[in-house]
């Protein structure tokens, strides 16, 4: 048996999804834990090219079971539309699991979602406006509607009654804005209901049996540990959690179960909407990386703010999550820098901090401090074994990995399945 974590090691959009896709050949079930349809990998493999949001990337083994957990917000519009692209360009989904325990995204939590944004002005989050706030705080509030609703017409209208009528209030009260139509919502959602009833299932009994055969499970966190609602760049962070733990209350896994984490970091940073960044690059320098690394958003594709590896935040990410291997994305990116940087420390008020801050007014007083190094400036995409890398590009990764304190078991020099070198098994 092994169960397998793969976080996101930054700010989301690392590349989780090939790397979960590349180690489906030897997993019999990949499940989602966090986060909704505000995530969006691209998936390459010889199926095809695929952009996915909500799926599990395991989807396209059709040995693999995957499973959405009760910990994903579900927008059932989105993954209905997701379910059928998959199903023309002839991939089973016989083997999609949904949590009955999931809550659901209401055409109210999008409209809030832009509502509150743009409420705050200047201070605006800049999420992807897919309602993931406003559904999350629901399910805190304990008025949200779970995807085992959808299939009961009495309790989808008793729950939805309550709810519609109060948020047309707010709409209505604080922002001046049209009600919305209990009616169209109810007979809406519960067509959605029909079509998704075969998926959804008691995906904690699911986990357990595959946990109690000794089968190979992996974990597909989304979003990044920088964006955890409690360990993240707070207020600008999503409003899951991505880091590991977000894992157990996700799906109903015990967290012993749970032996290795895989954390998944580009060679460089990005990030996307407004927050701390402390190692954003100056236009110039962001411009070629964004131009090499196609870094726009797969979800709203907004250009990603690009930067330079953050070591310290790495390993704030390691020590929180029991990090034990690290896969580096991207390095093909850097092929044609002359110089390379990685940010081994912070410089506040004149003394150099190893940590990360907790206040935002000391996140963004911050300034990093770079071990500079020459680049290799030759491609490195055909590469295939660690020792074939050129010297400098295995220095700029010996030194990450001394940084950070944890072995680097897979490179990725390319979007491409094979366009990988992997030094260690993780699974
Ligand atoms: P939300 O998750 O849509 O509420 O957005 C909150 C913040 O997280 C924003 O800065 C988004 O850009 C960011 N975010 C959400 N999902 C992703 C993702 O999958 N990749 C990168 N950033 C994300």
């Amino acid at each position: 048996m092994s169960v397998l974590a793969i976080i996101g090691g930054q700010w989301g959009d690392e590349g989780k999804g090939k790397v979960v896709d590349l180690l489906t050949t030897r997993a019999h079930v990949v499940a989602r834990y966090q986060g909704g349809d505000n995530a969006g990998h691209t998936v390459v493999n010889p199926k095809g090219t695929f952009r996915m949001h909500l799926i599990p990337s395991g989807i396209f083994n059709p040995e693999v079971t995957c499973i959405i957990g009760n910990g994903v917000v579900i927008n059932p519009q989105r993954l209905l539309e997701e379910m059928n692209t998959l199903r023309e360009q002839g991939i089973s989904l016989d083997r999609l699991y949904i949590s009955e325990t999931a809550h659901v995204i209401l055409p109210f939590h999008l409209l809030f979602d832009g509502l509150l944004e743009e409420s705050k002005g200047e201070g605006s989050i800049g999420t992807t406006r897919r309602g993931i706030g406003p559904v999350y705080t629901d399910k805190a509030a304990r008025v949200g509607i779970r995807m085992v609703d959808l299939v009961d017409e009495e309790i989808l209208l008793s729950r939805l009654t309550y709810l519609v009528n109060t948020k047309n209030r707010i709409l209505s009260q604080v922002y001046g804005q049209p009600p919305l139509s209990l009616h169209e919502i109810y007979l809406q959602y519960l067509e959605y209901g029909r079509q998704l009833a075969p998926h959804i299932t008691d995906t904690r009994k699911i986990l357990f049996r595959a946990l109690r055969d000794g089968k190979n499970i992996v974990l597909e966190g989304a979003q990044g540990v920088m964006l955890d609602l409690d360990f993240g760049t707070y207020p600008y962070v999503t409003s899951s959690s991505p880091s590991v733990g977000g894992a157990c209350t996700g799906l109903g896994l015990p967290p012993w179960a749970i032996q290795r984490v895989l954390a998944v970091s580009k060679a460089y940073c990005t990030r996307v909407g407004a927050g701390p960044f402390p190692t954003e690059a100056d236009e110039e320098t962001a411009a070629r990386l964004r131009e090499r690394g196609h870094e726009f958003g797969t979800t709203t594709g907004r250009p990603r703010r690009c930067g330079w590896f953050d070591a310290v935040a790495m390993r704030y990410v390691v020590e929180l999550n029991g990090v034990n291997g690290l896969a580096i994305t991207k390095l093909d990116v850097l092929d044609e820098e002359p110089v390379v940087r990685i940010c081994t420390g912070y410089r506040l008020n004149d003394t150099i901090v190893q940590d990360v801050p907790n206040s935002l007014l000391l996140w963004r007083s911050l300034e990093p401090t770079y071990e500079e190094m020459p680049g290799w400036q030759t491609s490195t995409r055909q590469i295939r074994a660690f020792e074939d890398l050129p010297t400098e590009a295995r220095t700029f990764l010996d030194r990450i990995e001394q940084i950070v304190g944890v072995p680097i078991s897979i490179i990725s020099v390319g979007p491409n399945r094979e366009e990988t070198i992997i030094r260690h098994k993780v699974l």
